[in-house]
């Protein structure tokens, strides 16, 4: 294929290497003209393992060549690579100037040209910045997206050091395109890497790279904290963030990645603050660690707000303990929830087919007896009545005998305060809320 790229930095230096050594034609193209003579020169713009040897032969065989003239390079090419910088300030916020300048740029590319071309945004950028860069190209070229071009997003998972090695070897490739004959132009260029394809919504392509290095980041600190806290007491921490790893059941798994509810139970959330206190009690600064309840509370928060906005004073709750199939209420997020909502005078009514009040002891009953005395008073045995007495329904356990309530009841709103791998409880007919 003949490929432009834009963006002779680290991404943009790496892409024209890797590409033509897929078998590819590659024109590179830069603001900065020492970028693109390094490149003529069979130089490449960065240090890279690697790197030298693919730029000097492609450039040696005429398949890479470099340029600062967009429109020639868009007549020359079918397909783009945006790989601009999208440097944030000191709020975070995303710098997109750079990917408005060159959208333009491909724009006035694009007026000249009568065969359809494809702009792939390799850059890290945030969601709906694909829509702009298109918006942006129909308005300058006049063309149409869809049928003269169309942008997908295509994010590049490179690190620097290996960036060659990882070009090649990506875990996962991310298409997001909306157009069907982009995503399969843009699955080919890929075929040969072995790596699984993965097409998805364009705004999900977007933001994966935000979540990917966010969660890379949580990983590091939260190693680091466990680091200081271990050192402090004489633990070896890599023998035991070694045996921390060994756990690919729920530490390093799919386990407990599904946005949800908050959680709670006997065990979450005491061993975590057992762990704080160990760093307190060491005089250390462990943010990470500290700052995980009140994210927690946050979501609890959330669900309460959620019930004021309607205005509806008559609340059901299915499932009050902390998780379904048990009566451990010890720390239930649903505990805390139904806690404030009785507090501001809410009219809360609570099914739970494993909660009963009279059975209730030890530890179980003396928590709920401080936190939620009323409970005797707002657990029901009737499903029934607790879902038709009720003008907002909070569904805390996801029960397969739930799913009739919001079919029979499409007047009342049912709001899901659990997720799970299985997806939503709430069928997409009925008027819930899915958390
Ligand atoms: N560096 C990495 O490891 C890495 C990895 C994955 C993703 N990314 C993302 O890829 C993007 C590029 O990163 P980078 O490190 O290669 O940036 P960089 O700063 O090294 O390179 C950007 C290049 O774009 C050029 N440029 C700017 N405006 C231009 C224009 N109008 N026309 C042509 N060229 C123009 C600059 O001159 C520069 O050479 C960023 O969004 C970054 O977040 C970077």
């Amino acid at each position: 294929m003949n490929i432009s790229v834009f963006g002779l930095g680290y991404v943009g230096c790496v892409s024209l290497g890797c590409l033509y050594k897929m078998g590819n034609n590659v024109i590179g193209v830069d603001i900065a003209e020492h970028k693109v003579n390094l490149i003529n020169d069979g130089k490449p713009t960065i240090i890279e393992t690697e790197i030298d040897s693919l730029i000097s032969s492609g450039v040696n065989e005429k398949k890479i060549s470099a340029t600062t003239d967009v429109v020639y390079s868009i007549k020359e090419t079918d397909f783009s690579f945006i790989c601009v910088g999208t440097p944030v300030n000191a709020y975070g916020e995303m710098n997109l100037s750079y990917i408005k300048s060159i959208s333009k740029s491909i724009g006035e590319g694009l007026k000249g040209k009568d065969s359809y071309h494809v702009v792939a945004v390799r850059s890290t950028v945030p969601p709906g910045t694909c829509k702009m860069v298109s918006e942006i190209l129909e308005e300058v070229s006049g063309k149409k997206e869809g049928k003269d071009f169309s942008v997908i997003s295509n994010p590049e998972f490179l690190r620097e050091g290996t960036a060659v090695y990882d070009y090649f070897n990506p875990p996962v490739t991310v298409i997001g395109s909306k157009d069907i004959l982009a995503g399969e132009i843009a699955s080919s260029l890929y075929a040969t890497l072995g790596a699984p394809i993965e097409m998805v919504p364009t705004e999900v392509a977007e933001m994966i790279k935000f979540v990917n290095n966010s969660w890379h980041a949580v990983k590091i600190a939260f190693a680091n904290e466990v680091g200081l806290i271990a050192k402090e007491m004489n633990v070896d921490s890599h023998l035991l963030m070694d045996l921390f790893a060994k756990d690919t059941k729920l530490n390093l798994s799919k386990a407990y990645t599904k946005p949800g509810f908050a959680y709670g139970g006997s065990c979450l959330p005491k061993d975590l603050s057992g762990l704080v206190y160990l760093g307190k009690m060491n005089h250390l600064e462990v943010p990470v660690l500290a700052s995980v309840s009140g994210s927690n509370n946050g979501i609890k928060k959330k669900a309460v707000d959620k019930v004021l906005s309607f205005g509806r004073k008559k609340v059901g709750v299915l499932g009050i303990s902390f998780k379904e199939g048990t009566d451990d209420l010890r720390y239930s997020p649903y505990v805390d929830v139904v806690e404030e909502l009785v507090g501001k005078g809410y009219d809360v009514s609570i099914y739970d087919a494993n909660v009963n009040y009279s059975n209730l002891f030890g530890i179980n009953k003396q928590f709920i007896d401080v936190h939620l005395p009323h409970l005797v008073h707002l657990l029901k045995t009737n499903i029934d009545d607790v879902v038709q007495n009720s003008e907002i329904i909070l569904v805390s356990h996801k029960l397969p005998e739930y799913l009739e309530f919001p079919k029979r009841f499409p007047e009342k709103v049912f709001i899901e305060l659990t997720k799970n791998n299985h997806g939503s409880l709430i069928p997409d007919n009925v008027s819930g809320i899915t958390w």
